[in-house]
């Protein structure tokens, strides 16, 4: 199917979600292919995986630009344009951008945020909701804006959090469902299925029951 979105995923760290979108890719169907897996750090153990089932990598070392971070994001980005990538999903990439990548690609950058978007930005989110005493906590995926952990929201998932949950039980139940909204998302905005109106993203979902299919709640 050429017309497949080509789609480059940028990892830190173990990948997870990123093994969820290259799994979902894998189906004829998905209107994505994972073209590029990219990485931060050369240790990143996401990279292994993504060679292992065939997907190009590429590592941009940021210690190698240490306090120059827009020499960094040209370098990520001459990648990216050289590999045709159409859209780009952060997954736990742990950069914080600056505008010069987030306008480079405005509306065709989506991250995911394991929390319930707009609370709780930023790091250590299970532990901040269990302090809180939130009785639903969960997941967004969102289009990048270049402020951090923001922007319009694409899905969100969403878990009950349980009496007895530790960061590490919360953090588990979310990124469950992290791997189911994340390949929903990304299908949305490949498809031109998700439409940008304003701050708000259109997916379709005109009454109650086609949000059922956009919303996990398990
Ligand atoms: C996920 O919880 C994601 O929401 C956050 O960083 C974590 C990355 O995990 N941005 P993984 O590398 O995808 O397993």
């Amino acid at each position: 199917m050429s017309e497949r979105k080509r789609v480059a995923v940028l990892i830190s760290g173990r990948g997870s979600n990123m093994n969820s979108l290259i799994s979902a890719a894998m189906h004829p169907d998905y209107p994505a292919e994972i073209a590029l897996v990219l990485a931060n750090k050369p240790d990143a153990g996401g990279l292994a995986k993504a060679e292992e089932m065939g997907i190009p990598t590429a590592v941009v070392d940021h210690r190698d630009y240490k306090g120059d971070r827009e020499a960094f994001e040209r370098a990520v980005d001459e990648i990216l344009r050289t590999a045709k990538i159409e859209i780009v999903a952060l997954a736990g990439f742990m950069r914080l951008l600056t505008p010069l990548l987030v306008n480079a690609w405005k509306d065709r950058m989506l991250n995911i945020h394991p929390a319930l978007l707009p609370s709780f930005k930023g790091l250590a989110t299970h532990e901040r909701a269990l302090d809180e005493g939130v009785k639903i906590h969960g997941a967004t995926v969102h289009f990048v804006s270049a402020e951090m952990d923001d922007g319009p929201i694409i899905a969100q998932g969403a878990v009950p959090v349980l009496d007895d949950d530790t960061p590490a039980t919360l953090a588990a139940r979310v990124l469950s469902v992290e791997h189911q909204i994340y390949p929903k998302a990304l299908a949305l905005v490949a498809s031109g299925k998700a439409r940008l109106r304003d701050q708000r993203v259109a997916t379709g979902a005109a009454d109650a029951s086609q949000a059922d299919a956009r919303l996990v709640v398990p």
